[in-house]
């Protein structure tokens, strides 16, 4: 849908690809209702933005504040048109040492946080007989990567809850996107749980946090089932199911571990 006067909910607003759709968003005319934990950060990017951004500090892992971002969206705005699913933290490790309290974090904002906003939104959205539920996961959710199977793991399951949902709200006039951008040049990987770092043999550039949110403005517009921010994005993840085999082989040669 047009996203010019709709309400849109995008978690994960106070940095990176958050902040960039919130301007994408704000910028194309949406009423963009911004959500993290750091009021500040949102509060200073909502002084920047056209129209009239509603700001709702929350932590998306908790159940209770998750669903609230939804009902105060409801009671402050009236409707819910665009739910973005962007909130998300990496985990670094190697799954013989992974810390499952990590992993549990991991999961409550990756996969629990958009389950709970979805199980508040949509209800309103049916209502209101139509909506749009954007899911923001990763490459990664494809084809795991060496040291980042935690994270991969959070990811893969938010793309089978995103598939379900597709399928179960078929013809509720309700749309549901998965988005899987690759490498993107935010601070995501300095601020994600975990226990040291991995070393890559080539280390991708990262697209700039503007391409994703152009991408996700572009999903709001389509609604396609699933999106891709780059060709090349598309491309590895067709090698990966096309050769799993040498596509794991290669990855396993390509990194290696060290403990911080
Ligand atoms: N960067 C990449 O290479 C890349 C690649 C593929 C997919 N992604 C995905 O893209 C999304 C955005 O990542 P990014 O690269 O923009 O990283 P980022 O700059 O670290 O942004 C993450 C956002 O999530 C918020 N967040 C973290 N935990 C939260 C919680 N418990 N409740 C509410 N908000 C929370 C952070 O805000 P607060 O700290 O203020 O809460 C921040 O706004 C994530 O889902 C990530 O998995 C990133």
């Amino acid at each position: 849908m047009d996203p010019h006067g709709r309400v849109v909910i995008i978690t994960g607003a106070s940095s990176g690809i958050g902040a960039a759709a919130a301007r994408a968003f704000a910028e194309a005319g949406a009423n963009v209702v911004l959500a993290a934990r750091s009021a500040e950060k949102l509060q200073t990017l909502a002084a920047g933005l056209p129209g009239r951004p509603l700001v709702l500090p929350t932590d998306v892992s908790d159940e209770g504040q998750a669903r609230s971002l939804v009902e105060r969206t409801l009671a402050e705005r009236g409707r819910v048109d665009i739910l973005v699913n962007n909130a998300g933290v990496g985990l670094a490790g190697p799954i013989a040492a992974l810390n499952p309290r990590d992993l549990e974090q991991a999961l409550a904002v990756d996969l629990l946080g958009p389950l709970y906003t979805t199980q508040a939104a949509v209800p309103a959205m049916r209502r209101q007989g139509r909506g749009q539920i954007i899911n923001v996961s990763s490459v990664v959710g494809l084809q795991a990567l060496p040291y980042l199977g935690g994270y991969a793991a959070a990811k893969a399951a938010l793309d089978r809850l995103t598939e379900a949902l597709r399928m179960e709200l078929r013809g509720s006039g309700i749309a549901v996107t998965l988005l899987r951008p690759g490498t993107t040049s935010t601070g995501f990987s300095t601020r994600r749980l975990g226990s040291g770092k991995e070393r890559r043999r080539v280390s991708p550039r990262g697209v700039p946090p503007e391409v994703v949110a152009l991408a996700l403005l572009r999903a709001a517009r389509r609604e396609p089932r699933l999106a891709y921010v780059s060709l090349a994005d598309r491309l590895r993840v067709a090698l990966a199911i096309l050769f799993p085999g040498l596509t794991q082989w290669a990855l396993s040669r390509a990194f290696s571990w060290e403990e911080k």
